[in-house]
């Protein structure tokens, strides 16, 4: 956008555009449930996509995945480096998916949703599992589920 654009933008507009990137981790115990709801595997290839203080991979990592958080914020990548998982520094639409077996995002905002789900569609290998945000979507190849706490239902 140039200055002439951007100025050209009425106030409310602006004040309306949502913050970019508002860091919000999933409460762990939802972390429990999205890796459940993909059923994670011992020694299963796991990305996070936007890892932030990495506590999906700590759980994956946990469950004996070999986990990688793929974060772009600095800080974020520096403080959430432990031994067991890998945090990559790099913006995630610029990596290979292919190779995952599982993926997942934790919390994502709503307009991220249907890209990385077509993202997923077009790259992820055969038999990849994805849980977009929290455990509410999962997608196996290409079966989409929709879960709630109580039921597990194919759409
Ligand atoms: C809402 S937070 C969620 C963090 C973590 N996944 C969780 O659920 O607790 C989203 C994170 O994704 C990171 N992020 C957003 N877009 C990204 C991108 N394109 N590449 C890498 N990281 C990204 C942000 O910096 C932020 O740390």
């Amino acid at each position: 956008m140039n200055r002439r654009t951007f100025l050209a933008l009425p106030l409310a507009t602006l004040a309306q555009a949502p913050p970019r990137d508002p860091w919000v981790p999933t409460p762990y115990a939802e972390v429990e449930r999205i890796l459940d709801a993909v059923q994670l595997q011992v020694g299963e290839r796991h990305l996070e996509l936007g890892s932030g203080d990495g506590r999906i991979c700590a759980a994956a990592a946990r469950r004996r995945a070999r986990s990688v958080g793929v974060e772009f914020d600095h800080g974020r990548v520096l403080a959430s480096q432990r031994p067991g998982y890998t945090i990559v520094e790099a913006d995630f639409w610029t990596m290979d998916w292919s190779t995952f077996d599982i993926l997942t995002t934790g919390d994502i905002s709503d307009d991220l949703r249907p890209l990385v789900l077509e993202r997923f569609r077009i790259t992820a290998k055969n038999g990849a599992r994805l849980a977009l945000g929290h455990a509410l979507l999962t997608v196996r190849g290409l079966e989409v589920f929709v879960q709630t706490d109580e039921t597990r239902l194919r759409r």
